[in-house]
């Protein structure tokens, strides 16, 4: 007859934090201890069963994978179940100790498994897209979430399309007692859990799209199995991604920069130097509910409207082509050479024209000549030429407030001609060097990605 697990047992955490528990298990008494206090009772059996279910559930929502690494494999718990259910995998951990046990436990044999590899997940020893997939069980929810994120990124880094990982939800009666108890200052106890937003937005900051939250037991349990896949907003996977596509010979460089709607590549495509656009999983859905054209489309279109309007190339980056497929999108454009209009000012760049005020305003004229209207025009959305020192545009993926009223008053005061199309423009063109509003947005852009919880 099993033990009852306890306390006292070796295995059993004493602390709690990330940094403790890393050091925890690379101790050879930790992990003899391990499976007998983890999976050896009836009840923790049902668990384990439980949790290889939907772990099973989100493997079948995937295809095409062969290779997995269990990381952390810890002694096995699901390495033995991945190999005889088909896959080739290679357990790894940061522990040697936890797979010398696993190594030895009987049920963790099986030809499928190719081996073990010590590895730390912050930051893999594999290479870039080397294998099918990566599975996380019972880890990233004890590590805080900013190596969470990293972790993350690590793992789309070496998977070739699939995580696979458990999270714990603060949807369950144990964490509304626990905010209570907090609130009636019975508690200190740090109790973390994510939402479905902060869980999603940590995915997405590491360049993952999440598919499908599998609860492990619905209403009973407060963990989730994710399956996501890797968004292709790394270079690695963009390179992957483009082979197939007519826009294979590009040339993937470096990273130029990260918005909340995209990731900006610097790339050499026959013979001159492009950026490529790679949009987030979250802002495709969005623009998705707003408009039928697809968002790389619409910002190539409306790119090239502007590009094509009379007089006003030299204003605007030459739009050269884009992508939409399932699960991807991007857009191609000439790379500028300049510094966006904010930092420019910000440091006093030696090369704004002092026509740049001017130049953006018959840029503003010169659209609305063409019936183009609400360009966006803020000191972060516009770039200053280095060569020129004028303006020039990039960003077009705006729906115009022209086509699409935020509201219904809009709409009407637009149809009543009581509000000018070209209003908001000639708003922003006037205080275009008051930097208030641009700071705000800075300042919630960067809270919302590091602060997020
Ligand atoms: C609770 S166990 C989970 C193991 C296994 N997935 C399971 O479900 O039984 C946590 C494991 O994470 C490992 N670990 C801790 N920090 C790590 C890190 N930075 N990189 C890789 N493994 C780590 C520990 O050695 C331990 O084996």
């Amino acid at each position: 007859m099993a033990k009852q697990p306890s306390r006292d047992d070796p295995s059993k955490p004493k602390q709690h934090g990330y940094e403790y528990k890393k050091q925890f298990y690379q101790s050879s008494e930790v992990a003899a201890d391990y499976d007998e206090h983890r999976f050896r009772t009836p009840k923790r059996q049902r668990r384990n069963a439980r949790k290889w279910a939907a772990i099973q559930k989100a493997l079948a929502s995937t295809n095409g994978v062969k290779t997995i690494v269990d990381l952390p494999c810890g002694t096995g718990r699901f390495t033995g179940h991945l190999a005889r259910a088909g896959y080739q995998v290679v357990g790894s951990d940061i522990s040697i100790e936890m797979m010398q046990q696993a190594a030895k436990l009987p049920a963790v044999q099986h030809a499928n498994i190719a081996g073990y590899v010590r590895a730390d997940a912050e930051a893999l020893p594999f290479a870039a897209k080397s294998v099918d997939a990566i599975m996380s069980i019972r880890f990233l929810f004890h590590v805080d979430p900013e190596t969470r994120r990293r972790m993350l990124r690590e793992f789309g880094r070496v998977s070739r399309r699939w995580v696979i990982a458990d999270y714990r939800h603060k949807y369950s009666i144990r964490y509304g007692v626990w905010r209570l108890s907090r609130a009636l200052g019975l508690t200190k106890r740090p109790f973390e859990r994510v939402s479905v937003k902060s869980m999603k937005a940590e995915f997405e900051d590491a360049g993952l799209r999440v598919l499908e939250i599998i609860p492990v037991r619905r209403g009973l349990s407060d963990k989730w199995v994710v399956l996501a896949e890797s968004g292709h907003s790394d270079p690695e996977s963009l390179k992957l991604r483009l082979k197939d596509t007519h826009y294979a010979d590009v040339e993937v460089t470096d990273k130029l920069g990260e918005g909340k709607r995209s990731v900006v590549y610097r790339a050499r495509w026959r013979g001159r130097e492009v950026s490529v656009k790679v949009y987030k999983p979250a802002a495709i859905a969005r623009h998705a509910c707003k408009h039928k054209v697809p968002l790389a489309e619409f910002e190539h279109r409306r790119n090239k409207a502007f590009f094509e309007a009379p007089g006003m190339a030299r204003f605007v980056a030459e739009p050269l082509g884009f992508i939409v497929e399932p699960g991807f999108q991007m857009s191609l454009q000439e790379c500028l050479d300049g510094e966006v209009y904010y930092f420019a000012k910000r440091d006093r760049a030696p090369f704004i024209s002092p026509r740049f005020i001017d130049d953006l305003a018959e840029l503003v004229r010169l659209s609305h000549e063409a019936r183009l209207y609400d360009i966006d025009l803020h000191a972060m959305n516009v770039m200053v030429d280095r060569q020129t020192g004028g303006p020039k545009l990039f960003d077009f993926n705006q729906i115009p407030f022209t086509e699409r009223p935020q509201n219904p008053l809009v709409g009407l005061a637009l149809k009543l001609g009581l509000l000018g199309k070209g209003s908001r423009d000639l708003r922003k063109l006037a205080r275009f060097d008051n930097f208030d509003r641009v700071e705000r947005k800075l300042l919630k852009f960067y809270e919302a990605r590091d602060g997020a919880g």
